[in-house]
């Protein structure tokens, strides 16, 4: 396992992890035989790429923001808290991947308790997160953080409230 220099955390897009960023995307999307090409041009250029993704941006027609959960020059993973649910509710308030050469070594389990923080901070009591009922593992780190059920999307997805005072 590789020793990281400091316990990962949730911060901006940044270029200082370009090169654990593009090879750890590229395995994750290769594991998954997910579509590539879209590295390229994040390779070409990661500086606009990094540009373009950090701070508050409205996307899904809310207000979003992306986070990296990096450790020095390594990247783990991104999540996206949105500010306010779309009007669907689709895909909640937090969304979270962690690419595969650091799965299963509890970085999602960390990084899902950052955030809830970080909504605790915008004024988000309750996180709605929205799952696929086959996704096991973001449904263990979910149920980690007592999520209660509320049904199912138009998706299909499972939804879940958490609350977020009780994260920090
Ligand atoms: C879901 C995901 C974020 C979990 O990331 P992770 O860093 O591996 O999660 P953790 O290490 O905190 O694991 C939590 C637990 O889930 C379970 N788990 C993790 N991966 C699993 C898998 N592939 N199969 C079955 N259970 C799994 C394990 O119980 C694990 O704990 P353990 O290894 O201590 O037993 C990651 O698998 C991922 O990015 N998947 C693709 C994107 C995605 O599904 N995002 C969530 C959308 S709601």
């Amino acid at each position: 396992m590789i020793a990281l220099p400091t316990p990962p955390t949730l911060s901006e897009p940044s270029t200082m992890v370009k090169t654990s960023y593009l090879v750890g995307e590229q395995a994750d999307m290769l594991h998954r035989g997910s579509d590539t090409t879209w590295l390229r041009g994040a390779s070409h250029d990661f500086d606009s790429f990094v540009a373009d993704r950090v701070g508050v941006r409205q996307r899904w027609r809310v207000p979003s923001e992306l986070f990296w959960f990096t450790s020095g020059e390594y990247y783990i993973g991104s999540l996206v808290i949105r500010h306010q649910l779309t009007s669907d509710e689709g895909g909640g308030h937090i969304g979270y991947h962690v690419v595969y050469p650091w799965q299963r070594q509890g970085h999602a389990t960390r990084m899902l308790q950052d955030a809830l923080v970080k909504c605790s901070a915008l004024g988000i009591e309750n996180a709605l997160l929205t799952i696929a009922p086959e996704n096991t593992a973001s449904l263990t780190v979910m149920r980690r953080h007592g999520g209660i059920a509320d049904g199912v999307n138009d998706e299909g997805d499972l939804r879940f409230w958490i609350k977020t005072l009780a994260a920090s």
